[in-house]
């Protein structure tokens, strides 16, 4: 690892990388975690497109002696932040020991989001892939190391995976998979790997608008929820659980059978939940206005017998999931029924993506 110092007597110029990518909606959820990071269970998620983050990372040598630190400025929307800079200056320095050359460099994080800041939309995956993305690209100039564009995406899903465990699967277009499974040959606790090949074109089309409940900061943190799943009773019955879904839903989606799809998408929305409530200390982060819309959209597929489905974050936001060809119609179901259900009735129109790009 100590191969990864830059060579001080040939500097490289200041530069920057600049990466853009996209946050993930779970379909198979990830919730309790061991050791560094790793999950207890497989998940499975959609990439988006709309909800993204841009990071811009400068770097010049440093001047003046080591001190061991890490030399950064960060900026968010173009202003200083130290909560985030905060959080941002801890995962670097975590990855000091196999990326040494970090503290030899002056950095500036420039970054900022697609969607309105406090929106109650997760930025952690986006934001965390972006900055993983970045450095892969650092230490590919510097060192050569990541000339290969496999080793390249899994070293950056290995990276976004420590800032943030759902991060590592925003590397991958249209789908991803995080979790060792013999249902996936080839798949790691410590990686996401594509599942963009395995899936129906159906979902390669599929519209994720967000419905925007509460923008208020959560109450319980997902780090904390992860945590409380050591205690919970049910937890051991979830793991297995999460994994003959797993199986299930692959069908599912390999087969574009969107009933089973939606039965084991919605499931999963509340059985995540169903954990917090039974957590102890228990705790709900669903709100009325949750429920509501949940109700709402069972009754539109009853009546209409579109394919239209719900899923949750861990928070009170919902995510509606349909195919391309219903957007018309949904969205007007949305305008109509659910935006009063919404803060400002405001909705993150978002739908499955590329993957992340470097601009
Ligand atoms: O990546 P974290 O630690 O913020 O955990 C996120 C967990 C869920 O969003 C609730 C589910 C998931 O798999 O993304």
């Amino acid at each position: 690892m100590s191969r990864l110092i830059l060579d001080s007597s040939n500097p490289p110029e200041p530069g920057h990388v600049l990466w853009r990518s996209p946050s993930n909606i779970a379909l198979i959820k990830y919730w309790g975690k061991y050791g560094v990071q790793l999950p207890k269970n497989p998940s499975l998620s959609l990439t988006l497109a709309a909800s993204c983050t841009d990071t811009q990372l400068n770097y010049e040598l440093r001047k003046g002696p080591d001190d061991g630190q890490i030399d950064l400025d960060f900026f968010f929307h173009e202003e200083e932040n130290e909560a985030f800079r905060a959080k941002v200056l801890e995962f670097l320095t975590s990855l000091l020991p196999e990326m040494p050359f970090l503290k030899q460099l002056k950095l500036t994080v420039h970054t900022g989001n697609s969607f309105p800041h406090s929106a109650g939309i997760a930025s952690s995956a986006s934001g965390m892939s972006a900055l993983a993305l970045c450095l892969c690209s650092l230490e590919d100039r510097f060192f050569g190391t990541l000339k290969d564009p496999e080793a390249f995406d899994q070293r950056a899903s290995v990276l976004a995976r420590l800032g943030s465990g759902s991060a590592c699967r925003s590397i991958f277009p249209h789908a991803a998979l995080w979790g060792a499974t013999p249902l996936v040959p080839g798949s790691s606790d410590e990686f996401a790997v594509p599942m963009g090949d395995h899936i129906h074109e159906t979902f390669k089309d599929f519209h994720d608008d967000i419905l925007i409940v509460s923008q208020e900061e959560k109450s319980v943190s997902s780090r904390a929820g992860h945590a409380l799943m050591e205690g919970n009773p049910y937890a051991e019955p979830r793991y297995a659980q999460a994994r003959t879904r797993l199986s299930s839903l692959l069908d599912a989606m390999r087969t574009g059978e969107l009933p089973e799809f939606g039965k084991i998408v919605e499931d999963e929305a509340l059985t995540l939940h169903a954990l917090m409530m039974c957590s102890n200390p228990s705790y709900t982060l669903m709100r009325p206005d949750s429920l509501a819309i949940i109700e709402k959209v069972r009754q539109y597929r009853a009546d209409t017998g579109h394919q239209v489905y719900f899923t949750l974050d861990a928070g009170p936001n919902v995510h509606l999931l349909y195919p391309g060809e219903l957007v018309v119609d949904v969205r007007k179901f949305i305008d109509d029924h659910l935006a009063e259900h919404c803060e400002g009735g405001f909705v993150q129109q978002d739908w499955v993506g590329e993957g992340p790009e470097e601009i």
